[in-house]
């Protein structure tokens, strides 16, 4: 019986002793190499960039899910709802993520194109929208693509030179 406590008592001894180990070291290394690419960045982009949602020194292209769904919330809808809404306040009054992404978005991870919107064809989608809808059209061309372009650190889609990588495809489906 005395045997056994003491047998125990030294377990549990050499086990709370390995965990203080344990614990004690690690931290203070990590601690100091997460640390320092932090101060840098800080630094260089006016103290504020740690925490900032959507990684706003990150282009789109490198964001993570996580940051491109901040970003979607922080700086495209809101710069997007108010220019649809400039365009047709009522129309566009219930402005959100369903807008461009569906109903369904969140489901399908906010993949785009979108079904859920209006399709286009192949070719020539401009002409297409211009004879069904002149105003919308030029907002698309005029407003739309460039700004969302700008928000995403891609190139508007130019149909007369072929240049560019953000066009009406990017949010509309084909026919
Ligand atoms: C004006 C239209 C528009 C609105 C409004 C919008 N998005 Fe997006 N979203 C897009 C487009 C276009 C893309 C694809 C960008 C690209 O080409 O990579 C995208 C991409 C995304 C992605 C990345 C998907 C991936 O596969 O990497 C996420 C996440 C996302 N949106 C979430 C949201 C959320 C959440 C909201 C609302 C807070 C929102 N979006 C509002 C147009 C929109
Ligand atoms: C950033 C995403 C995005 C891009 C890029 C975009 N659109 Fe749109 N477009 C929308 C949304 C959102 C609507 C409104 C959806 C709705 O009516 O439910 C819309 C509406 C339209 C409509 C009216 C559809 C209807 O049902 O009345 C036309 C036409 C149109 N777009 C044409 C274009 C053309 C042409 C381009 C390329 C030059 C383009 N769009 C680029 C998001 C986009």
């Amino acid at each position: 019986m005395t045997t056994k406590t003491a047998l125990l008592a030294t377990l549990v001894l050499a086990v709370l002793a390995c965990e203080k180990g344990g614990e004690t070291t690690p931290p203070t290394t990590g601690g100091e190499t997460t640390e320092t690419p932090t101060d840098a960045t800080a630094g260089g982009e006016g103290g504020e960039a740690k925490a900032e949602p959507g990684a706003p020194d990150v282009k789109w292209a490198d964001k993570t899910f996580q940051q491109r769904k901040e970003w979607m919330g922080v700086e495209v809808l809101p710069k997007m709802k108010a220019m649809f809404k400039e365009y047709d306040e009522a129309q566009f009054k219930g402005f959100g993520c369903d807008t461009c992404h569906g109903a369904d978005g969140k489901d399908k991870n906010f993949a785009m194109p979108t079904d859920s919107i209006y399709p286009l064809p192949k070719d020539d989608p401009v002409k297409a929208a211009m004879e069904y809808d002149e105003a919308v059209t030029k907002f698309m061309v005029e407003k739309v693509v460039p700004d969302m372009a700008k928000l995403l650190d891609e190139e508007p889609y130019n149909p007369e030179t072929k240049t560019g990588t953000f066009g009406c495809f990017d949010c509309h489906p084909t026919e």
